[in-house]
């Protein structure tokens, strides 16, 4: 395979850049030391000298002065300066260092990015590149460079360095590998083709985002770069009609045009101001100038100010432990400079409307109790008593019981089973559309009003959210959508992620929506299906939805708290839908039945600052914590000992071949290129997200949850859900290489521990160890799909349809006289089930794990339950007394219940 289509070849050029420095500097050093040769350094500098062009630091001058040098033979000076260099990028101190600071040698590595005016104040301006696209000659860059450096003045917040490139190509491949461009330049007039003959960029290009038309317009540029990276700020400077160019809508995406370069001073004023509005947070920087007044307070809350805390004898370790800060920033007013979460009209709204602006959505709601709240919110609010929603039965427990709370009757479809792994995957496309057109047969799809899905899924399965999209909107042109995306409200800042997101995929729908052809389209596809197209028909062909009926209703949870920097709890609901002013009081009523009256104002400040950080660093962290995963997959399936006990699951696992139409097997698969990833995120049914590692450990022995203890009480590793023979590990925006490092280290010495045992114990101990490893992978109990509402509870449903009234049935359990309990494993239950009558839950029971709900209120209970529930051996199962039994509603009281469905 060609070095170039490696699939971590993108993700982890960025990361690598530090590694690829050490290569030099262990082959400078060599040289200096007489054991290496010349031709290695050369060697090894022409392998990165490619992607260091696209990066301020070192920079094109100290670059060529290491070239002169190594030129000139002088060993010694060559890796002394490669040393500096390389511990400035490994450490990124060069984004810190300051005039005047660094002596002697230093003015031989960091004269290309020091700050010339920053000399005297604080070292922690915030640093960023600016990229600078431009038609003037190379020979004219280093001076343009200087040029933009003497515009710093000592008041400005933010200090950045200039990227200078000189064609379309390098524009795109400067922004998709070097994190810290923040904003871009586009000055008119320069070519299509990069100079550089670079088949990895072009690969990465090509790949990335399609076979490029070449153009040298700077609003075709700006608009791809928009697409790649939405957050960077783009400035157009023409020499010709700028009020043509300014009043074209190709122009909508960028900051600002400017004529001309005479006005350079205003460009720098201006790329500040945009950083300076993504920088800011208007809740949490007014919350930091409120905990400095000198506030009496005369409300509740007695620990804001920290006076009962510190003051006392017996809970001051409290005030200690979280420092005086957290005291002085705690209040339960929402005047004086705060506001309201309930009500927001100041800077909680304001903070409301960036993150809107930072996440594609129209509206966004900060939520303080968690994705759990955030779901029963959107599902009240869009959701009335009767109205029908199909629902992935695996989903959060929040959206089941939100369900419960309005009353809607779900419809519930499954996901395709892992038995093996005693989990789940996604649900198909099919079984939804399945869904909706029984609902059309009947003459009911006007009661369908939400479509519910969970993307990611924890074990990380991703939905094609546009093609799920469109293909239901054919069916029925305002289906709402709830994309639960507690797992991955990180996704936004990949490009590659991001088209597989709610926002991503509305965006993109929107687009499609307002193009003219759409509507040609789908007139096509109406006359190819007939005036009667068969359900089969339907089923396999990807529907196309008409454009002039489609009202594009999105709404997307996120738990900010589990993949940015959120405090936990912290959560967004946000909100794309044209209807939304219909809907808007509902909303409201919503967030007043569930928000609390005192959220948290660290909560929102965590909220406010976690936005302000994806839009200044997300691409890079993403990048980041997608090249720690890959790493992590490809260091456990690979190493020799770790691999005989442990596997990380791949795509190939745990999406079937029919959801991978693209082919694609798995990212480590032999062959796999990263054609082939990008292919795969942009067609398949489904996508394995690769940050969400599911970590076998059946074969060594240890079920899920055993392992999980092993790892936090021994190593201190904490892991997320874990199934009966695995654990999930999830790699982060937090997450380092040392991580990695120490997670291989443990996985070894637990190997090398088994490996004793089995050696010291004997054919007693191995064959013990066969048959434990054999019952966790093997003995695996089958995952009971939904069976039905008992008819009681589907008094008004469809004959084809399966939805029923579950709230109904919920409530009944409050009536303790119409209810039983009937244990599990006695002989009651089993002469129930085979002769009946019909044992109808009271409750939701959710083991865990696997975390959903195998039994629903309502729901009859079939053998394949019970079988499952008498194989579970998990502790945690809610809504189950083992002492009691299964509460059930007596057979007599399901008269009453039926009663009750009439009436209500
Ligand atoms: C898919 C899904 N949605 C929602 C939630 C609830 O989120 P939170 O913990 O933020 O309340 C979870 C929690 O694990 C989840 O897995």
């Amino acid at each position: 395979m060609a070095d170039q289509d490696r699939i971590d070849s993108f993700f982890v050029m960025h990361s690598a850049r530090a590694d690829q420095w050490r290569e030099v500097l262990t082959a400078a050093e060599a040289w200096a030391a007489g054991s290496g040769t010349r031709a290695k350094v050369e060697q090894e500098l022409r392998d990165i000298l490619l992607i260091e062009e696209f990066h301020a630091y070192p920079g094109m001058r100290l670059l060529a002065r290491l070239r002169e040098r190594i030129a000139a033979g002088e060993a010694a000076a060559v890796a002394a300066m490669v040393r500096r260099i390389a511990d400035a990028i490994l450490t990124n101190s060069y984004a810190q260092q300051v005039d005047g600071e660094t002596g002697g040698e230093a003015d031989d590595s960091l004269p290309d990015v020091l700050p010339s005016v920053v000399s005297g104040r604080d070292r922690h301006r915030p640093y960023f590149e600016v990229l600078l696209v431009t038609p003037q000659p190379q020979s004219r860059w280093a001076s343009m460079a200087v040029e933009f450096r003497r515009l710093r003045r000592v008041e400005d917040q933010f200090v950045y360095e200039p990227v200078i490139v000189g064609s379309f190509e390098d524009a795109l491949c400067a922004v998709l590998v070097n994190p810290q461009i923040l904003s871009v330049i586009v000055a008119e007039g320069f070519p299509f083709h990069s100079a550089h003959d670079a088949p990895i960029l072009r690969s990465i290009l090509d790949k990335t985002l399609g076979k490029l038309e070449p153009s040298s317009s700077a609003l075709t540029l700006a608009g791809l770069i928009k697409k790649v990276r939405p957050e960077l700020d783009l400035f157009v400077t023409t020499d010709r009609d700028v009020e043509t160019l300014a009043g074209s809508p190709q122009s909508a995406c960028v900051r600002r045009i400017f004529y001309a370069v005479e006005e350079v001073l205003e460009l720098h004023l201006a790329i500040l101001e945009g950083i300076q509005a993504r920088f800011e947070t208007p809740f949490f920087d007014n919350l930091k100038r409120y905990a400095q007044r000198p506030v009496g307070t005369f409300h509740a809350l007695p620990i804001a100010r920290g006076k009962s805390v510190f003051r006392s004898g017996w809970i001051r370790d409290m005030g200690e432990f979280y420092g005086i800060n957290l005291f002085l920033a705690e209040s339960s007013a929402t005047t004086g400079g705060l506001d309201s979460l309930l009500e927001p009209t100041g800077n909680i709204k304001k903070s409301q409307e960036m993150a809107a602006r930072a996440f594609g959505a129209d509206h966004v709601f900060f939520v303080t109790n968690g994705t759990s709240t955030s779901n029963k919110m959107v599902v009240q609010a869009l959701v009335a008593p009767g109205d029908i929603v199909i629902v992935d039965r695996n989903c959060h427990k929040s959206h089941h019981y939100g369900l419960v709370l309005t009353g809607g009757q779900p419809i519930y479809v499954e996901a395709y089973p892992l038995t093996q792994y005693s989990m789940y995957g996604a649900v198909p496309l099919k079984t939804i559309k399945q869904a909706l057109l029984d609902l059309k047969e009947e003459g009911r799809l006007d009661r369908v009003r939400l479509l519910d899905l969970t993307n990611c899924t924890f074990d990380g399965h991703m939905y094609n959210t546009r093609r799920v999209m469109e293909e239901c909107l054919a069916i029925k042109p305002d289906l709402i959508f709830l994309w639960d995306e507690a797992w991955s409200g990180f996704a936004r800042w990949s490009p590659f992620l991001r088209p597989r997101t709610a926002m991503g995929a509305a965006a993109e729908l929107e687009s499609w929506q307002a193009d003219p052809a759409s509507v040609e389209a789908y007139e096509k596809q109406q006359k190819a299906l007939g005036a009667k197209p068969s359900r089969e028909k339907l089923l396999e062909t990807r529907l196309i939805p008409d454009p002039r009926k489609v009202r594009l209703r999105v709404y997307q949870t996120n738990s900010t708290h589990k993949s940015m920097s959120a405090i936990r709890q912290g959560s967004m609901v946000l909100v794309k839908d044209v209807d939304y002013p219909k809907v808007e009081s509902q909303f409201h009523e919503a967030v007043f039945t569930h928000a609390s009256t005192s959220p948290n104002q660290q909560l929102i400040a965590g909220l406010d600052v976690a936005r302000r950080q994806m839009e200044l660093e997300g691409y890079g962290l993403v990048m980041n914590a997608i090249s720690i995963a890959l790493k992590i997959r490809q260091a456990v399936n690979s190493h020799p000992l770790i691999s005989k006990y442990f596997r990380i699951l791949g795509a190939n696992d745990l999406i079937p071949d029919a959801y991978r139409q693209s082919g694609f097997k798995d990212y480590l698969a032999p062959g796999t290129t990263w054609g082939d990833v990008v292919k795969s995120m942009k067609e398949d049914e489904f996508y394995l997200d690769p940050t969400r590692m599911t970590l076998v450990c059946g074969d060594a022995g240890f079920d899920g949850t055993q392992f999980k203890g092993i790892l936090a009480n021994r190593f201190n590793i904490q892991v997320n859900k874990t199934s009966r023979n695995s654990v999930l590990l999830q790699s982060n925006i937090n997450n380092t290489r040392s991580d990695v490092a120490h997670l291989l280290r443990v996985l070894i010495e637990i190997c090398g521990e088994i490996e004793e045992r089995l050696r010291s114990g004997g054919e007693s101990e191995r064959q013990v160890f066969a048959a434990r490893t054999r019952s966790l992978m093997h003995d695996v109990p089958d995952l009971p799909n939904f069976s039905r509402f008992h008819e009681a509870f589907r008094k008004d449903a469809g004959k084809l349809t399966p939805e029923g009234d579950m709230r109904t049935a919920f409530f009944m359990a409050y009536d303790e006289s119409a209810c039983e309990y009937v244990p599990l494993n006695g002989p009651e239950m089993d002469k129930r089930l085979a002769s009946g009558p019909d044992l109808v839950s009271a409750n939701f029971v959710i083991p865990y794990p696997p975390g959903f709900p195998i039994m629903v209120p309502g729901q009859v209970l079939t053998a394949e339950t019970i079988g499952f529930m008498r194989k579970l051996d998990v502790k945690e199962i809610h809504g189950y007394e083992a002492a009691k039994g299964l509460k059930l509603i007596k057979p007599d009281a399901l008269g009453a219940g039926r009663n009750k469905t009439a009436k209500a």
